[in-house]
Order: C-alpha cells, then sequence, then structure tokens
C-alpha cells in the first residue's frame, strides 16, 4: 500500500517525542483504552511500514490488545500534552474511564477500529500483523534483571501502519 512521502520525515518527529511519551489507544469488543507508551520502533518489515510497540501483561491496555485487530499510536509534539501522558502513564483504565479523568478526546480514526487522540500533532494508524511475547532467559542479562526482575514481561506487537497523518494539536 503507497505510504505518505512525509513519513520518512515524520520519523524524526515520533523519535523525538517517543522517549517523552505517546498515546498508544485500542478498542476491542466496546472497550476502549489509552496508555502512555516510551519504547517501540519503527521501520519496514515484510515490506510494509511497520511499528512495533511494547505492553507488559500487567497493562489493562494488554487485556485489549491481545484480542484487538489494530491500534493507534498518537503523538503530541511541540512539547504539548505532558500532564496528561504523565496522568495517563500512571493509572490504569482497569480503575477508571482516562478519557473522562483526564479530558482527553478519542476521535474516529481514518482506516481503523480504534480511535485516535485528537490534539495529538502527528497519528499512526497501525493494523496488527504480528504478536510476539517475550521469551525469558535470552534476552542481555543486565537488561533482563533491570527490566524483568519481577517477570512482568512485554508483548511485542507489529502493526502495519494504514495511514500516517499529522493532525491539529
Ligand atoms: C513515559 C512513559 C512511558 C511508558 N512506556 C511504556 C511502554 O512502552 N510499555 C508499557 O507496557 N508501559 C509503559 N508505561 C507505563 C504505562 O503507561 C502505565 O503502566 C499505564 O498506567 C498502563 O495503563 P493501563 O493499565 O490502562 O493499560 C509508560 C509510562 C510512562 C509514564
Amino acid at each position: 500500500m503507497p505510504i505518505r512521502s512525509e513519513y520518512i520525515n515524520d520519523v524524526a518527529d515520533f523519535l523525538k517525542q517517543l522517549p517523552l511519551g505517546a498515546f498508544l489507544t485500542v478498542k476491542s469488543g466496546n472497550k476502549i483504552n489509552t496508555m502512555t507508551i516510551g519504547w517501540g520502533s519503527i521501520g519496514f518489515i515484510w515490506r510494509r511500514p511497520m511499528m512495533m510497540v511494547m505492553v507488559r501483561y500487567s497493562r489493562f491496555t494488554h487485556e485489549l490488545i491481545k484480542d484487538a485487530t489494530d491500534f493507534s499510536v498518537s503523538v503530541p509534539l511541540d512539547g504539548h500534552l505532558k500532564k496528561t501522558l504523565a496522568e495517563v502513564g500512571s493509572k490504569s483504565g482497569r480503575d477508571l474511564n482516562k478519557f473522562d479523568a483526564f479530558e482527553i478526546t478519542p476521535e474516529a480514526a481514518r482506516s481503523i477500529n480504534s480511535p485516535v487522540i485528537a490534539d495529538c500533532g502527528l497519528i499512526y494508524e497501525c493494523r496488527i500483523l504480528y504478536k510476539q511475547p517475550m521469551e525469558p532467559g535470552i534476552l542481555d542479562e543486565v537488561l533482563e534483571d533491570k527490566w524483568y526482575h519481577d517477570k512482568d514481561y512485554h508483548v511485542l506487537y507489529y502493526g502495519e501502519i494504514v495511514a500516517n497523518y499529522k493532525n491539529r494539536g
């Protein structure tokens, strides 16, 4: 599928913001949730533009994404929504509706079922093609001790980027 020529240029904005946080939003059945992510990757796999996000088993988001067909990644630009990223990254959708609690506006996506977050400057809509639970014991030992001492591993979700656009915000 053709991808916008701006895809490559947008990657710089994405990578600059990712360590500070982006919103991973998932709809499964009639449930919708969003959480902050700081890790992930973007590139080409299977000759398709691809986004990979990492979700720990303990997240409410995991309960949704494991059965979902797609996800969106909404990236605030220019330092926007800093406080919201911290709130969405510290509270669980198990305990409260984060859209109401933190006044975040979900907006219908263009090509997927999961919504996107309005007021984010850069949007990725991704169709899940592959998922890969981390296998204990084969990660570099130092990293395994540092990040997974409690065995709360990530599952890696690979989504084909089916839409990527600049939004208001
Ligand atoms: C800046 C930042 C980055 C984060 N990155 C990730 C991530 O990549 N993967 C992950 O599983 N959790 C990450 N978290 C933690 C989740 O956002 C957090 O646990 C959230 O409350 C999960 O929400 P949920 O239970 O509604 O899914 C991050 C948190 C912050 C503040």
